[in-house]
């Protein structure tokens, strides 16, 4: 096992450093009889950009690259129980001091690797949990340096899309003290008054990876003004995506958390239409009081069912993925307290209930950035293609129209796509890919 055993996809069959399948397989432990992930192994580039908000995961279980690595190198993806700890340490320690490298290919053993690099960690005299939390830094900022193409002051400039802000001198990131939501709509407005725009359209370049050329043309712009366009009121088909509130440039997400109904539109796949507005869910005390049966399995309750982060199946109806839900109020996890109340409850006179009710269903946003051909896409892996995807947009935002859509974003009221406007919409996210032109 290691962490390229699920996030090594060459961008063929989706996201590079994501998982070519929707969920991956876990190792087998005879306790809990699980197979797969409970979620999609979400792309490792530009994951350590966190923005405002620092939370990693689609449900922000982590606040630091560090804990998450030390939690997954120790945890159910590496085929460890929460409560199989100091046995998982000393195994993974055994297995750096006991590395030899192999001289055929030239690979240099982890003993030599970390006395020349951990400013001289010597493994055969450290401890268990010194080898451990070495590796875990060392994993954390290769993490770090995986990142999209950028220029000398930091600007994306690998996609199609970047070069065609270039070209009209268009703002290409946020100014000093300019939030990314204003940002975005001085963007918005500069692409409205663009007269003559510029267009990209060199048929000697191509995005080697992805297939596709090097192009933003008449049908990519069509689509950039709808994507960031918004309409308030009861237009039907106003061109109107209003992407942008939620995927806001420079890098394409907010990093905050919300529900786009893909939870609900599962559950219902599953049970039948309506039945997600109407599952019983408990309330924040009747979840705290019994969390073997309601939260994720932590340390003080290793065998906890978990079923609020469940993938749906028929014959349980308690068995959802409610994303953030599970880590809102969750004792067991204290660091992501703070940044979800600063998201959720910024005037802070929210009640803990109110917050927890807010929660349901939501996930972290993706960055829309270089999101490959087809493959798997959304917090379950499910969705495999960019228009089914705009397809659940278009569904969600009417049902949330018509108050049909449980935990609603607010966002939805302002999202109003027409049949015409789904090309448009595919050819601009397609034009947010990257990869070496050739
Ligand atoms: C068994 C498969 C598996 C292995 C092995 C694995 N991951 Fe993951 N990874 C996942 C899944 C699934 C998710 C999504 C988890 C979730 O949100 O519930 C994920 C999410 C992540 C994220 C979050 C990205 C974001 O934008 O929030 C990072 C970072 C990450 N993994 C890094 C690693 C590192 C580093 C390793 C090795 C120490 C590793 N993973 C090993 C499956 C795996
Ligand atoms: C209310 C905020 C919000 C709005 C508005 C929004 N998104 Fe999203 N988007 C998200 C979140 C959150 C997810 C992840 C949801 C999940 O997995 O359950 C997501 C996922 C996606 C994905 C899948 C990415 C991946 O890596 O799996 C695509 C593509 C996407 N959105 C495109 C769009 C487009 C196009 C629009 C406008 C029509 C849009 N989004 C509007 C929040 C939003």
């Amino acid at each position: 096992m290691s962490c390229a055993t699920c996030h090594l996809s060459d961008g063929a069959h989706g996201r590079a450093f994501a998982d070519a399948a929707a969920r991956s397989a876990v190792p087998a432990q005879s306790e809990d009889g699980r197979e797969l992930t409970p979620r999609h192994a979400s792309t490792l580039i530009e994951s350590a950009e966190q923005g405002g908000w620092g939370l990693l995961h689609w449900d922000g279980e982590f606040t630091s690259m560090e804990d998450l690595v030390r939690a997954t190198f120790a945890g159910r993806n590496f085929g460890w129980l929460p409560d199989e700890h100091s046995a998982a340490l000393a195994r993974f320690a055994a297995v750096i001091r006991c590395d030899g490298g192999d001289a055929a290919s030239g690979r240099v053993s982890y003993a030599a690797l970390f006395r020349d690099c951990a400013g001289g960690l010597d493994v055969a005299a450290a401890s268990d949990a010194q080898i451990f939390d070495a590796s875990a830094r060392f994993v954390a900022e290769f993490v770090r340096t995986l990142r999209l193409s950028r220029d000398g002051e930091g600007r994306h400039n690998g996609s199609p899309y970047d070069a065609f802000l270039a070209a009209n001198r268009l703002p290409r990131a946020p100014n000093p003290g300019e939030t990314p939501h204003e940002y975005a709509r001085r963007l918005h407005n500069a692409v409205a008054a663009l007269r003559k725009p510029t267009f990209i359209d060199d048929p000697t370049r191509r995005l080697a990876r992805h297939d596709q050329p090097f192009r933003f043309g008449e049908e990519e712009l069509r689509g950039m003004r709808i994507f960031f366009r918004g309409a308030m009121g009861y237009v039907r088909s106003a061109s109107a995506g209003n992407c942008a509130e939620c995927h806001v440039p420079p890098h394409f997400t907010d990093f905050g958390f919300h529900n786009t109904g893909a939870t609900q539109d599962r559950y219902d796949a599953v049970h039948g239409e309506g039945a997600f507005a109407k599952a019983a869910v408990p309330a924040l005390a009747e979840r705290n009081a019994a969390p073997e049966r309601h939260l994720p399995p932590s340390v003080a309750h290793p065998r906890a069912a978990g079923p609020w982060r469940e993938a749906p199946m028929r014959d349980d109806p308690a068995r959802v993925d409610l994303g953030l839900w599970n880590i809102y109020a969750n004792p067991a996890l204290q660091a992501p307290q703070t940044a979800i109340e600063r998201q959720l409850n910024r005037t802070g006179v929210l009640s803990r209930e109110a917050v927890l009710a807010l929660t349901l269903a939501r996930f972290k946003t993706p960055s829309v950035r270089n999101l490959g051909g087809e493959g798997p896409l959304l917090h379950d892996g499910s969705t495999r293609s960019l228009e089914s995807v705009v397809r659940l947009y278009r569904q969600m935002s009417d049902l949330a129209r018509d108050g049909a859509m449980r935990n609603a974003p607010p966002e939805f009221a302002a999202m109003s796509l027409a049949d015409d406007d789904v090309a448009p919409l595919l050819a601009f996210l397609r034009s947010l890919n990257e990869g070496a032109a050739r």
